[in-house]
């Protein structure tokens, strides 16, 4: 499952897309998650599912912390391991191959833990949750952000784009928190950012409709027809069927 899931971040019309930053709202979200979840020059910090590692190299940079990212796509990671510090003076995060499920990290190792747009896409989030409050110090923070559904998406958004798009695992931030609170979080604290969203969801479609009529875009056909996907989910969000959201939680 993760090798599948992985792999659709491999696309080249994935980056094409997206750019380099694989979750809505960009590094300005990632410095308000690491904000919110007290990342300071002395953390240590883990990036679960860093992709290419634009929010691992933006955090050493702009915080000072110490940053290890980790994905299970090793094509991801060359890119992160071949791309230069976010400015010349920081540090460079370690990038290390792993599953999710199987943090290759000792118990209470790292200060603050955070994941980007992804927990939704794992099979078993419960699972990832327990390894990444085991990978905390008492005290130390978990930062999460992602897709909530406030409720059930239409059947034209569960297909392969809306999977790539981390809608098709999406669930309500009411299970967000359970499941939080479940792998043993405590003041657990859950903020909306609908906005950059919305405003991804627009430039999605946008890239898309350019790609297209330029001949640009490789489309897998798995993802059918993408226009139609895309203003499905782009009414789907200003209805306000799904948002986007931060979570912090701290392991007692
Ligand atoms: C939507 S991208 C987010 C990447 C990055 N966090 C960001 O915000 O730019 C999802 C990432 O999760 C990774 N991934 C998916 N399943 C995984 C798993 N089980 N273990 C580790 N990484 C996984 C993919 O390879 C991909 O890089």
């Amino acid at each position: 499952m993760a090798s599948c899931c992985a792999s659709l971040y491999e696309l080249p019309i994935v980056e094409q897309l997206l750019g380099g930053s694989f979750h809505p709202g960009g590094v300005a979200l990632t410095r308000r998650l690491a904000s919110a979840a007290l990342i300071s020059p002395d953390s240590k910090v883990l990036d679960v599912a860093c992709g290419s590692g634009s929010s691992a190299r933006v955090i050493a940079a702009e915080f000072g912390a110490s940053v290890i990212g980790c994905d299970f796509s090793a094509f991801s990671l060359e890119r992160a391991k071949s791309t230069a510090p976010a400015e010349a003076s920081s540090s460079s995060p370690t990038f290390v191959r792993a599953a999710a499920e199987r943090l290759p990290f000792e118990s209470g190792s790292f200060d603050v833990a955070i994941c980007e747009c992804s927990v939704c896409l794992f099979e078993s989030r419960d699972l990832v949750l327990e390894q990444i409050r085991r990978v905390l110090r008492p005290g130390g923070r978990i930062g999460i952000s992602d897709f909530f559904l406030s409720r059930p998406a239409p059947e034209n958004l569960t297909g392969l784009l809306s999977r790539v798009l981390c809608v098709g695992g999406a669930v309500s931030l009411a299970d967000y928190r359970q499941s939080l609170t479940e792998a043993g979080f405590e003041f657990i604290r859950i903020r909306e950012a609908n906005q950059a969203l919305l405003d991804m969801s627009r430039r999605v479609r946008h890239k898309m409709r350019s790609l297209t009529a330029t001949g640009l875009a490789e489309l897998p056909d798995a993802w059918g027809d993408p226009m139609s996907v895309l203003l499905d989910l782009e009414q789907f969000i200003s209805s306000g069927g799904a948002g986007y959201m931060l979570a912090v939680g701290r392991r007692p």
